[in-house]
């Protein structure tokens, strides 16, 4: 099974800039022809929230538009910058939205691959919380679907990434020691996929030793990579991308980042174009 990861995508209105710079719908539409070429076709793609900026509800019609090029399913999930009634109004025929709970919370089944999605939106505030409800839906779930390869998506990281500045609008203490408690309770998690840092990281589930976690560059702007004492906040124009989770039997979970181009390539070892 191949699941394709998009992240932090910060639609705007028609006109407008995110963080005054970036035309995030065209990196959107930039990152979706990458994928509908993409070789193998991915299974499935799920957005690990901040699909919209700021929010205006209108964001979510830009963001519609966009999606409506893809041509392979789609799972959304909530950010710090996303409305959930909104994102649920714009999305109707997307039905694991509407299960009349509060949160964005849903299992997919991949085949023999489980994606368990779990809301960790905290609004009005920037960091992300998980509450006991929330906590004990994750539980449960992941006592159902005991003994399948199940990968846990959701906005914000479990773990502390050193960039000071957004570990400040991290998960709440609370949610880390409840996300710890839970999953380490199940040997089945292949990995936690998140978002929110515009970075790729790599770490263990903090409290948890041994449960995989990363986060994912965003299809369109980067946080710089600040990682001295008191660095400030700013964002970077790197490379855009995604993640493509690669699950086969008996090698469990591989997560390769790809990069959105164009760039120069691919050479053969000798220097030859190959087409
Ligand atoms: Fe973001
Ligand atoms: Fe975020």
């Amino acid at each position: 099974m191949l699941l394709c990861q998009i992240t932090d995508l910060h639609i705007t209105r028609p006109g407008l800039l995110a963080c005054g710079r970036v035309d995030t719908a065209q990196a959107l539409r930039r990152a979706i022809a990458t994928i509908n070429r993409w070789t193998p076709r991915p299974d499935a793609i799920i957005a690990t929230g901040d699909l919209i900026d700021t929010p205006h509800l209108s964001e979510y019609e830009v963001l519609r538009e966009c999606l409506a090029e893809l041509t392979i399913p789609l799972y959304l999930l909530v950010g710090n910058h996303d409305h959930r009634e909104g994102l649920r109004a714009a999305f109707p025929e997307h039905a694991y939205l509407h299960t009349g709970h509060e949160f964005v919370q849903y299992r997919v089944d991949l085949g023999p691959l489980t994606v368990l999605a779990l809301d960790t939106q905290d609004p009005p505030n920037a960091g992300g919380h998980l509450c006991e409800d929330r906590l004990a839906w994750l539980d449960e779930q992941l006592h159902a679907c005991a003994g399948r390869p199940t990968i846990v998506a959701m906005h914000h990281p479990p773990f502390d990434t050193g960039i000071e500045f957004m570990d400040g609008y991290g998960l709440t203490a609370q949610g880390r020691a409840g996300f710890a408690r839970v999953t380490s309770r199940h040997r089945h998690i292949e990995r936690v996929i998140c978002g929110h840092l515009h970075r790729s990281i790599q770490a263990s589930v903090e409290g948890a030793p041994g449960v995989m976690a990363s986060t994912c560059v965003s299809t369109a702007h980067q946080i710089t990579l600040g990682l001295a004492p008191g660095a400030p906040g700013t964002i970077a124009l790197e490379p855009p991308g995604f993640a493509l989770h690669l699950w086969q039997p008996g090698a469990g979970v591989r997560t390769h980042l790809a990069y959105i181009g164009p760039h120069d390539g691919p050479y053969s070892f000798d220097g030859e174009s190959v087409s």
